[in-house]
C-alpha cells in the first residue's frame, strides 16, 4: 500500500483517534453478526501493546440526530468481552466531557466514542467539528474500511488535523483486493449479482477491461437475457438500461457468463412454489428469482478453473429457502476452488458468513459500497487522505 500505516507511528503514551466501521447488524439490540469488530481488534491490540490510549470513533446506522436506538452500546459491550477489559462509552464524541473522560486515562486504555453520526457536521464534513474531533488526539489511525468510500468528518477531514495513518484492516482489505484487480493470478474470473445494474454498470465496466470471465447472475441478468432477445416474463426489468447491456453483449459477448436456467415462481415468499426452466423460457407470468442447476454446474466449472475469483453480489433471492441454492451453489463452489477467492462486502459476505462458508475464502471483505467502489476503480477519500508512504 503506498500509505503509512500504524506500524509506522510510534504510539508509546500518545492519544490515538482510531476510526473503525462498527456499523453491525443489531436485531432488538443484539449484534448479530460481529465480523467488523473482531476484524478491528490486530490494530487496536497492536496500538493497547504500544502503551497508546486508544480513541474509538464509529459511526452506526444513518440516524437523523441523536437516536438512542443507534448508540453504540452494545459495540462496547462486545468491544470488552473481545479484548478482556472494561470499554467505557463516552456520552457523545466531541466536547467537555469527553475531553475530560480522555484526559483520565492511562496508557493501553480504550475509550469508544459515542455514534460520530449523531452530529449532522459528521456527514457533512464540517471542519470545524473534524478539528472538534482532532482536538482530542495526537495521531489518527483509520481502520474503517466500510467506510473509506464516504468523505465525512471522522473519515476524511481529521486526516487533515493530526499525522494519519492506515490501521492494518485498511491494509489487508486493500492487500488482497488491489492484488486480485491489478495482479491476478489468472484466469481471473468475476461473478457480480445482485438486483440494480443501475448500481453495477461502473463495476461492470472497469471489471470487462481487466478479467478473462465475467459470470453474471442475480436480479440484474435478467436485463441482459432481455437484451438478448428472451422473453423474461415478470422477471426484474431495467429497461433503462437495456441498451447498456445489448452494447456490452455485442462487444464483449465471448467474456460474458449469463445463467443458462433460471428457479422461477409467481411470488416471492418462504412457501413459492418453485421449478427450473431454460433461461430462454420464463413464461410470462413468472419471475426468475434464482439461477438454476445447470447454471450452478456452468459457473462451478468456470471457478474450478480460475486462478482469482472475485464474488460480489447473490445470484437470488438467498434471505429466501425457495430462491437460495444459486448463491449457496457458488458460495460452495468457491468454497472448494483453489483460486484466490475474494467476496465483496454486503450481501454476498452475509450470504458465505450465513453459509458457513466465510472461512474457506481467502478474503471476505468488510466493505460492501467501499468494496465495490474499489472494485469500480475509484479512489477511496478515507484512504486518499492518510500520509504517503
Ligand atoms: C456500510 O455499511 O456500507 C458502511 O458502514 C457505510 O455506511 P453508509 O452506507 O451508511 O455510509
Amino acid at each position: 500500500m503506498q500509505k503509512q500505516t500504524v506500524r509506522d507511528l510510534e504510539a508509546a503514551g500518545k492519544v490515538v483517534l482510531v476510526r473503525c466501521d462498527f456499523n453491525v447488524p443489531l436485531e432488538a439490540g443484539s449484534i448479530t453478526d460481529d465480523r467488523r469488530i473482531t476484524e478491528s481488534l490486530p490494530t487496536l491490540r497492536l496500538l493497547i501493546e504500544q502503551g497508546a490510549r486508544v480513541i474509538l470513533a464509529s459511526h452506526l446506522g444513518r440516524p437523523k440526530g441523536v437516536t438512542p436506538e443507534f448508540s453504540l452500546a452494545p459495540v462496547a459491550a462486545r468491544l470488552s468481552e473481545l479484548l478482556g477489559k472494561n470499554i467505557p462509552l463516552a456520552p457523545d464524541c466531541v466536547g467537555d466531557e469527553v475531553k475530560a473522560m480522555v484526559a483520565a486515562m492511562g496508557d493501553g486504555d480504550v475509550l469508544l466514542l459515542e455514534n460520530v453520526r449523531f452530529h449532522p457536521e459528521e456527514e457533512a464534513n464540517d471542519p470545524a467539528f473534524a478539528a472538534q474531533l482532532a482536538s482530542l488526539a495526537d495521531a489518527y489511525v483509520n481502520d474503517a474500511f466500510g467506510t473509506a468510500h464516504r468523505a465525512h468528518a471522522s473519515t476524511e477531514g481529521v486526516a487533515h488535523h493530526l499525522p494519519a495513518y492506515a490501521g492494518l484492516l485498511i491494509e489487508k482489505e486493500i492487500e488482497f483486493l488491489g492484488r486480485a484487480v491489478n495482479n491476478p493470478k489468472r484466469p481471473f474470473v468475476a461473478i457480480l449479482g445482485g438486483a440494480k445494474i443501475k448500481d453495477k454498470i461502473p463495476v461492470i465496466t472497469n471489471l470487462l477491461t481487466k478479467v478473462d470471465k465475467l459470470i453474471i447472475g442475480g436480479g440484474m441478468a435478467y436485463t441482459f437475457l432481455k437484451a438478448q432477445g428472451h422473453e423474461i416474463g415478470k422477471s426484474l426489468l431495467d429497461e433503462s438500461n437495456l441498451d447498456f447491456c445489448k452494447e456490452l453483449l455485442a462487444q464483449h459477448g465471448d467474456k460474458i457468463a449469463l445463467p443458462i436456467d433460471v428457479v422461477i415462481a409467481t411470488e416471492l415468499t418462504e412457501t413459492a412454489a418453485t421449478q427450473s426452466v431454460p433461461a430462454t423460457h420464463i413464461p410470462s407470468d413468472h419471475m426468475g428469482a434464482d439461477i438454476g442447476p445447470d447454471s450452478v454446474d456452468a459457473f462451478t466449472q468456470i471457478i474450478m478453473s480460475a486462478g482469482t475469483v472475485i464474488w460480489n453480489g447473490p445470484m437470488g433471492v438467498f434471505e429466501l429457502a425457495p430462491f437460495e441454492a444459486g448463491t449457496i451453489g457458488v458460495a460452495e463452489a468457491l468454497a472448494a476452488s483453489q483460486a484466490i477467492t475474494i467476496v465483496g462486502g454486503g450481501d454476498s459476505a452475509a450470504a458465505v458468513e450465513q453459509f458457513g462458508l466465510a472461512d474457506k475464502m481467502t478474503h471476505v471483505s468488510t466493505g460492501g459500497g467501499a468494496s465495490l467502489e474499489f472494485l469500480e476503480g475509484k479512489k477511496l477519500p478515507g484512504i486518499e487522505a492518510l500520509l504517503d508512504a
